[in-house]
């Protein structure tokens, strides 16, 4: 038996990673250390989304730390769309620091330099250390269980028209189509087809 709920007790955060041209939100990030007084910080990025393409080609990136009280909106954009489809900096409130974009009505930011880049297949491990940092707004981090708990509320499912929408029922992804393919795995939790719900109009 391998029950994927179980990683949601995994004590972590929400986030949306940034770098010119786009993000994504992310909660596979972790501090795993200091170099001299610097944070290093872990990210796990799918190399399917298109924020992997651009963290290719820039050295540096950021995290801003979603709370709970986040408008689900800023979700909607970075974790339901493409950076290569839609403009997700110009929507959102911004600004820059070290010519890196990070969000404004968040908990607050980390900007990170790459040191280091682990393929792990499906995914890039990158590692950062922090160059520039600081607390924006009050509030407590959102984590991924209590996403899990609120998904509903948090990743409203926006139908486009015309469009059949399949739910994954353990992270919210959504795959639009008249079914979903017989070998088709999420690309947020890797689960496959018969983890998919057709949400109804
Ligand atoms: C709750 C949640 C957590 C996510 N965590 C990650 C993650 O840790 N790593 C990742 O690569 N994508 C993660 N994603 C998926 C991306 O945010 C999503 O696929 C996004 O649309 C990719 O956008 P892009 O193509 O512009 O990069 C997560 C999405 C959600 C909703």
């Amino acid at each position: 038996m391998k029950n994927s709920k179980i990683t949601h007790k995994i004590t972590q955060g929400m986030y949306v990673l940034t770098t010119k041209g786009g993000g994504c939100v992310v909660d596979a990030v972790a501090r795993v250390g200091n170099s001299g007084d610097q944070a290093l910080i872990a990210v796990s990025v799918a190399k399917t989304n298109h924020s992997h393409k651009l963290l290719a080609g820039n050295e540096k990136f950021a995290l801003s730390v979603l709370g709970e009280k986040v408008s689900p909106k800023i979700i909607q954009i970075f974790g339901f769309n493409c950076s290569k489809d839609c403009d997700k900096i110009s929507q959102v409130k911004t600004k820059e620091v070290e010519d890196v974009p990070v969000l404004e009505d968040t908990l607050g930011y980390m900007v990170l330099e790459k040191v280091d880049a682990i393929d792990t297949g499906t995914h890039t491990l990158y590692i950062g250390k922090m160059i520039e940092g600081d607390l924006l707004n009050d509030g407590q981090p959102m984590s991924y269980a209590y996403y899990q708990e609120h998904k509903n509320d948090l990743a409203k499912v926006a139908t486009e028209a015309n469009k059949t929408a399949w739910v994954c029922t353990v992270c919210g992804y959504v795959y639009y189509g008249d079914e979903v393919p017989e070998d088709y795995k999420c690309p947020l939790c890797g689960l496959g087809k018969e983890y998919f719900k057709r949400k109804e109009k």
